[in-house]
């Protein structure tokens, strides 16, 4: 399978480069830009591409461009600081900028070339530095009102800069770009398609298990479902499956995962329900990051006692996917900033007895969901939204207790079934709960007093969970919404919207 390594340079959109290219249907990986030679080249990319990134080239001790990467011959196309480097390294000019572009501009393409269209579009700027002089060799492709050089290539060597991201969409020709990168510079075949890597996947998994055997833990969220549906497909009888009721489910969740699971893994699902073990451990505890901590804890403890009843397991399965690792990459690392704290409390701890499968280690998302339905799971499933590993508990704000837990799962159903009624879930809202506060209010209901707790509703577009913004919902949407909890649910006189987006919020409260 052809593929494209790109060097990270710390830009807040690496992640995006990568994915678009994977929507190109061709397989990229992300690299720090000190990476190991060894470790980029075993990829045998296609091409590079050079990320952006916040230095400024002009800096003593900047990040430059490895050797190696020149040394392939292979095509580069740098983008902002990979431009910049670029240019550096093959002996161009670049001046640290007076003045930063930012914000939407018009290039204009000044030469017929590879990378691209004729004519003007609109592309999205953000930089200081700028080129003065490119180097020997090097055409100018596009201006912009405030960059003389907007693009450059040698078409000779098949190096190509742009000063502007295509990655992001506010550059409508953006994918146009990379494609006409990937597809005609570098000759990459569109291949990354759900099938073949499906089949990838399964030889993989077969090779790394041969005769031994594995356990899975599954949440019943798509990622892990989708790799047990994977591991089960590879290596059928070898693999058990592991599902814990923590408690902390929605309304009727539980009964449906196990279910689910029961009919991708037959008889060799096992089905705990350890939910009065978790609500126990929760007792009297109120602080958010405790509870995590409870949480997971137990979790592992659950998990280690049931695989141990299996006897002889070399392979713990996990449903990892990309995001997880590229974020805990950066956190090692020096060259990105960590958006997001949180770790996956349903992860389990490298000190228990197994090597780790993760089939889903080099996935994004919608890979994930696009193979979940090649292999021919319910589109209801594929679809679901994300829900953290301590379920419920993050969202229970105060005590959880089984008496605060009924009353956020009914309202929490009913913000769920109002948004399935209006066809507003996925599409246009990415995610969409009911939060219980632990104050109380005093209202009035028939002629009573009442002081009771409160709900807040959250419900977000995001497109990758990163960052997100509160979801315009319909007025009238809302009211329903607001009636029925009223209504319906005891213990609950009053309901809130949260007008915060991410940041500086969070999506969950906890
Ligand atoms: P935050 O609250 O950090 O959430 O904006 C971002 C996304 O992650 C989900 N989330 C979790 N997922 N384990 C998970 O697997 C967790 O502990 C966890 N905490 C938050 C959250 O629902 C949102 O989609």
């Amino acid at each position: 399978m052809d593929s494209i390594a790109i060097l990270d340079f710390g830009s807040q959109y690496s992640r995006l480069i990568a994915r678009r290219i994977r929507e190109a249907h061709v397989y990229c990986e992300l690299f720090p830009y000190d990476a190991l030679p060894e470790r980029v080249l075993s990829l045998q990319p296609k091409g590079f591409i050079l990320s952006g990134g916040p230095a400024s080239i002009t800096t003593p001790g900047a990040p430059t461009i490895p050797d190696y990467v020149l040394d392939s011959r292979l095509p580069i196309l740098g983008i902002c600081y990979g431009m910049q480097a670029l240019a550096e390294a093959l002996g161009g000019k670049v001046a640290a900028g007076v003045r930063r572009e930012y914000g939407s501009a018009t290039i204009e393409t000044l030469i017929d070339n590879d990378l691209l269209p004729p004519g003007s579009q609109s592309v999205w700027m953000s930089h200081g530095d700028r080129i003065e002089t490119p180097p020997p060799g090097f055409l100018i492709l596009a201006r912009s009102e405030n960059s003389s050089i907007a693009a450059i290539g040698d078409p000779e060597v098949h190096y190509y800069g742009v000063q502007f991201h295509p990655e992001v969409r506010h550059t409508p020709g953006g994918n146009a770009i990379l494609r006409a990168f990937l597809l005609d510079i570098c000759q990459a075949q569109p291949d990354w398609v759900p099938d073949s890597i499906i089949e990838e996947a399964i030889a993989k998994i077969r090779e790394q298990v041969g005769n031994r055997r594995a356990v899975a833990g599954v949440s019943g969220g798509v990622d892990s479902t989708v790799a047990a549906a994977l591991v089960q497909r590879a290596i059928g009888e070898k693999v058990d499956c592991i599902f814990i009721d923590n408690g902390l489910m929605r309304l009727g969740e539980a009964d449906a995962v196990a279910a689910m699971l029961r009919m991708i893994m037959g008889d060799r699902l096992i089905d705990i329900d350890a939910g009065s073990l978790f609500i126990e451990a929760l007792t009297g505890v109120t602080d958010p990051e405790a509870k995590r901590r409870i949480i997971g804890e137990k979790f592992i403890q659950v998990f280690n006692s049931e695989a141990q009843k299996l006897g002889d397991i070399d392979f713990l399965m996990q449903g990892t996917i990309y995001p997880d690792v590229v974020e805990s990459s950066a956190t090692e690392g020096r060259h990105s900033a960590r958006i997001k704290s949180h770790h996956n409390v349903g992860g389990l701890p490298e000190s228990l007895p197994f090597k780790l499968l993760e089939p889903l280690r080099y996935l994004f998302k919608d890979e994930v969901r696009a193979i979940g339905l090649a292999l021919g799971l319910p589109p209801s499933l594929v679809r679901r939204q994300p829900f953290p590993g301590p379920g419920l508990a993050v969202r229970c704000l105060g005590e959880v207790i089984p008496s605060r837990l009924k009353r956020l799962r009914m309202a929490d159903k009913i913000v769920t079934d109002e948004l399935n009624a209006a066809e507003l879930l996925h599409e246009e809202v990415a995610q969409a709960f009911a939060v219980l506060l632990p104050v109380r209010s005093v209202g009035v209901m028939g002629d009573q007093r009442t002081y009771a707790e409160a709900i807040a509703i959250r419900a977000v577009t995001s497109e990758d969970f990163m960052t997100a913004d509160w979801a315009r919902l319909p007025h009238d949407l809302l009211a329903r919404i607001s009636n029925r909890i009223i209504n319906e649910v005891e213990g609950v006189n009053r309901v809130v919207y949260d007008i915060t987006s991410k940041p500086p919020a969070t999506i969950e409260w906890e």
